[in-house]
């Protein structure tokens, strides 16, 4: 079985088998990453170029090292190193990308909607490693790797996303698929943070944590993305710290076994206490190390590679 799409621009694209799917091949590839040589000849002779228009850390190396682990060659393309900033539009890009027959693009781009444009112009496959606001989907893909790790299934779960909602790709990939692997999610927020509508998604709104803690098996908390807030959304940082920021105390009224996730970058002392980071519920590192298995696992999958390393 392999994926329907050529691309992976939405969460939406997958039913919950290939989902299934791209996890249990995550998994696989795990330990590919955890040998003193970490490659194997799977996407031998593809070429696969990032475009990441927006500063990124861990999912540009990420993919990068998925890409390399699987022998791919990559090339990336960054904002100052492109020909859009000399005018050029997506679809010239596009063109000149596929000019030079590449596998496939994975682009990052502040526009929402970048990825799918894309992928409508180019002939090989497209990743959408974020595009503005919109989603996010191999984040949501890492992120239920972990939580299946860690509780062994993700049906029947309780999780509050927690933070500036409205700015979210991270937030609108999660929920989109948590819901369609039957979990429940309730968005947590200043009442400024949260999207109007966002209950058609079939999530559950709070304004205030306190309440909604204790029943929760996991609490995702978000950066609060002020480089896309054009106007100031709630009083001040240190206000949302103590309304919304994750510290030991706070923690007390949760389930033992809940666990944090973020999908960094954090700030420490806004949205989780230095010392909550630190501890062993915090699963953050697991999810940056299932971040390169997932990529790997999408690569492969949407590649069609051949698994010659068994
Ligand atoms: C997120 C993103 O870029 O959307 N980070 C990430 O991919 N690891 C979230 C964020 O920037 O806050």
């Amino acid at each position: 079985m392999g994926l329907r799409h050529k691309d992976l621009v939405s969460i939406n694209q997958l039913t919950g088998d290939e989902i299934t799917l791209i996890l249990d091949m995550a998994e696989s590839f795990r330990e590919i990453s955890e040998r003193l040589i970490k490659k194997v000849p799977t996407l031998r002779g593809r070429t696969i170029v990032t475009l990441f228009f927006e500063p990124s850390t861990r999912t540009r190396t990420s993919f990068e090292l998925a890409a390399k682990r699987l022998s791919a060659d990559t090339v990336n393309i960054s904002k100052s190193t492109s020909a859009i900033v000399k005018g050029e539009s997506i679809k010239d890009t596009a063109q000149t990308i596929e000019a030079m027959a590449s596998d496939m693009v994975v682009i990052r781009h502040s526009a929402s909607g970048s990825a799918a444009l894309l992928a409508r112009y180019m002939e090989c496959s497209v990743v959408n490693a974020g595009d503005g606001s919109h989603e996010h989907p191999t984040q949501a893909l890492l992120d239920l790797l972990t939580i299946r790790q860690e509780f062994g299934t993700l049906n029947g779960l309780k999780v509050a996303i927690v933070g500036d909602i409205l700015h979210s790709r991270v937030a609108r990939s999660n929920i989109l698929a948590l819901k369609k692997m039957g979990s429940e999610v309730i968005v947590i927020g200043p009442p400024t943070l949260i999207p109007k509508g966002i209950d058609s998604l079939g999530v559950k709104v709070s304004y205030d944590l306190d309440p909604v803690l204790p029943e929760v098996d996991i609490l995702y908390l978000l950066r609060i993305q002020l480089e896309r807030q054009g106007e100031s959304l709630f009083p001040s940082i240190r206000e949302y710290a103590s309304l919304f920021g994750i510290n030991k105390k706070r923690l007390q009224m949760a389930k033992p076994d809940l666990i944090v996730m973020h999908p960094g970058p954090i700030n420490r002392g806004v949205e989780i206490a230095p010392d909550v980071a630190d501890m062993r519920q915090a699963v953050i590192t697991a999810q940056v190390a299932n971040g390169v298995a997932v990529r790997m696992a999408v690569l492969y999958l949407l590649l069609g590679g051949v698994r010659d390393d068994e």
